[in-house]
């Protein structure tokens, strides 16, 4: 089993990566040192799937254990959701030598993590992300929250967990679409990381889509070691951890156009990427083909490379707009070269126009 050391200003925490890791929850819960319940929060999907497990994976370490299931899908992470789990977690009879764990995609995560983070001013919580996106993203570097209905992640909490269980085999069960939501991101981590993370995943991408874990393993490994050395650096958001958002604002404001439903988040963040790397080939002269090779290994994951049914010119006005952008020509992450990202960068407004009409062929 491979850990890793999760080193921020707030906590130290490992992270236990192994195809099965999730059998041993009980075991490497107890090697922390902890009693008390576990309560295991998790969505109707993965509760069918996986909770007769992960709860005897608990029980057979000696631990007591309850479940709360919340309906699968982003409408949990509310504000409504989250005061009926602490009247839950209240009638469990949870104190704080309990703990939570949040057994799930990103949105579970997130609500579970927030739970964690208030109830009783704060109980001890175990992430056992089971999407590839929470693998490699949500499930490490303590953001936490939820949605309110005028915004996604509006309230919320810097929290670590006190423990991460990342078994890539759990990732067998999720539908492919799903898997390709993630793979976004683990784009992203190649650009962000260097040409041999890259070249890595353009030669092992049927590996990964047929999910054979010795090719699976290593690349989640580095996307987390590269969260880590961020999110150690810069817990609070208020410099490097900006980095991750390679891609993302025009990612945003192609989600916010397509009101989140005429594409993902993953396919929007694979076009983000893919203007944000011809800004970068004109802004920083970044060399090596990369956008041609950026659409093909896209294309070839089963991404988005041309962006179709949107407005580009109302994606520049929503990107204006957006909290991560002051105003249209500010906050832009580029890459001087494959690995070497730039954060607050100033792109031209006629410069940021002209990439997202390319992205939807003008
Ligand atoms: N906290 C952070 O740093 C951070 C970072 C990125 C994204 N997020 C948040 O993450 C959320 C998205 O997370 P997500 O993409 O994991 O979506 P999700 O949690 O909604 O999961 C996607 C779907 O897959 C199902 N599922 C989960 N695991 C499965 C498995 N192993 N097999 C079969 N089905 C499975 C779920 O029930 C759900 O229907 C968003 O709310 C986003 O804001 C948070």
């Amino acid at each position: 089993m491979i850990q890793l050391l999760a080193n921020t200003r707030s906590k130290e925490y490992p992270v236990f990566l192994s195809a099965g890791a999730s059998n041993d929850a009980g075991k490497l819960w107890s090697s922390q040192g902890r009693g008390g319940k576990i309560v295991i929060i998790t969505d109707s999907n993965v509760a069918n799937l996986f909770l007769g497990e992960v709860e005897q994976a608990f029980v057979s370490a000696g631990f007591g254990v309850k479940a709360i299931v919340v309906d699968a899908g982003e409408e949990a992470k509310s504000l409504s959701e989250a005061t009926r789990l602490y009247s839950e977690l209240y009638r469990l009879q949870t104190r704080r030598r309990d703990a939570i764990c949040a057994l799930g995609g990103g949105v579970v995560g997130d609500l579970a993590g927030f739970i964690a983070s208030t109830y009783m001013r704060g109980i001890g919580l175990v992430q056992i992300p089971t999407t590839l996106l929470s693998q490699v993203d949500s499930s490490i570097g303590g953001k936490v929250g939820v949605n309110i209905s005028e915004a996604k992640n509006f309230v919320g909490s810097f929290y670590q967990p006190d423990l991460v269980i990342t078994d890539p085999s759990l990732l067998k069960t999720l539908p492919r679409d799903q898997l390709v939501e993630g793979l976004a991101e683990v784009v992203k981590y190649a650009l962000l990381s260097g040409d041999e993370f890259f070249y890595a995943l353009e030669s092992s991408h049927e590996e990964f889509l047929m999910l054979n874990m010795a090719f699976v393993e290593p690349m989640v490994r580095r996307c987390i070691e590269y969260k880590l050395g961020v999110v150690s650096d810069d817990e609070r958001d208020y410099g490097r951890r900006a980095v991750l958002n390679l891609g993302h604002s025009v990612a945003h404001g192609i989600e916010t156009v397509g009101n989140y439903t005429a594409y993902s988040h993953g396919q929007a963040v694979a076009l983000g990427l893919i203007a944000a790397i011809r800004i970068s080939e004109q802004v920083f002269s970044l060399e090596g083909d990369y956008a041609a090779r950026l659409e093909s290994l896209l294309d070839l994951l089963g991404l988005p490379v041309r962006m179709e049914g949107i407005d580009p010119h109302a994606v520049t006005g929503a990107m204006a707009s957006d909290k991560k952008a002051d105003d249209l020509s500010a906050n832009m992450v580029l890459l001087k070269q494959i690995g070497e990202p730039v954060i607050n960068c100033d792109v031209d407004a006629a410069m940021l126009t002209r990439e997202v009409e390319r992205l939807a062929g003008e």
